[in-house]
């Protein structure tokens, strides 16, 4: 196993770089993908993982933004460490099940900068995958660097992602950053399950007239141009990000958010290799 020699992931039969161990058993992967940072890519991949959890799901979280986790402190994980378990690490759990591992949980301090080089990156994200005890799980949501560039990469080529949920702001409609995140997908051969707008528009708390802040919304026109479903747009809610400062997503994500995002992830088949079986004895 060897991670420089990455070869271009075919989807759901190539084989993957990184090997899966024998406590893990992950039946899906979903990659949440931006072309850019800041755009609530977490807070999408958050999201979702809680509307699995509640509707009675095995759900993990592996947080490939190394070097800007976010996950942890969402799920009020903020100060706690990953126990270890012989050669494997064991992630995290929070108060409603969701298992997370991401670099922020073996930080010493959590507020520490995390200056890693790329080939430490790319070691940190085989450490989450090949060396994470994750156990059986229906649903592991990998919540992605920000852009398309070399870590991005790694993932895509070393874990077997089933589908890539891309997150856009209003301003990214207007832009190519779009069609970097669907370019990357088409290249790694992973099927897009969708498009979700986020920050598309505000909710007036009086009326509750929604204004899109940033003009109409080209949504429609960029899924119809890349050929994409839409996943779901969602306001601009101050509630909503102070819920996630505050670690307690899983307590104050409103129910039903994002319903065809929900439906589209939940209804993946499983991998057609179930992972975790014993390739030593085949
Ligand atoms: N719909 C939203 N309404 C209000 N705040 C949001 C929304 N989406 C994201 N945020 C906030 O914006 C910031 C960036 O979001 P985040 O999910 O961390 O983006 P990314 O992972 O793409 O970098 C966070 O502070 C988050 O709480
Ligand atoms: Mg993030």
């Amino acid at each position: 196993m060897s991670c420089e020699h990455a070869t271009a992931a075919g989807g759901q039969t190539a084989p993957q770089e990184f090997e899966e161990n024998n406590l893990s058993e992950v039946k899906r992967v979903i990659a949440v993908l931006s072309g850019k940072g800041g755009v609530g890519k977490s807070l999408v991949t958050g999201s979702l993982a809680v509307e699995l959890a509640r509707a009675g799901h095995k759900v993990g979280i592996l947080d490939a933004d190394i070097t800007g986790p976010s996950i942890p402190k969402m799920f009020g994980m903020s100060g706690r460490h990953a126990m270890g378990l012989g050669n494997l690490l064991l992630p995290e759990i929070s108060d409603h099940g969701v298992k997370v591992m991401s670099s922020n949980l073996l930080l010493k301090n959590e507020t520490d900068p995390v200056l890693w080089r790329g080939p430490v990156i790319a070691g940190a994200i085989r450490q989450f995958w090949s060396e994470t005890s994750w156990g059986p799980l229906d649903y592991l949501l990998v919540d992605m660097p920000p852009g398309t560039a070399d870590v991005a990469l790694t993932v895509f080529q070393s874990l077997p992602v089933d589908g890539i949920v891309i997150v856009t702001s209003p301003q990214d409609l207007v832009s190519m950053i779009v069609a970097k995140a669907v370019n990357m997908a088409e290249k790694m051969n992973i099927p897009v399950l969708g498009i979700v707008e986020n920050m598309a528009y505000v909710e007036c708390p009086d009326c509750g007239k929604k204004i899109e802040v940033f003009g109409p919304s080209k949504l429609d026109a960029v899924a119809e141009q890349y050929g994409l479903e839409i996943l779901g747009r969602l306001p601009i809610d101050p509630a909503l990000a102070a819920a996630c400062d505050a670690g307690a997503i899983e307590d104050e994500l409103p129910a039903g958010l994002l319903p065809d995002a929900l439906a589209k992830v939940a209804g993946l088949p499983e991998h057609v290799e179930p992972t975790g079986s014993d390739d030593a004895s085949a």
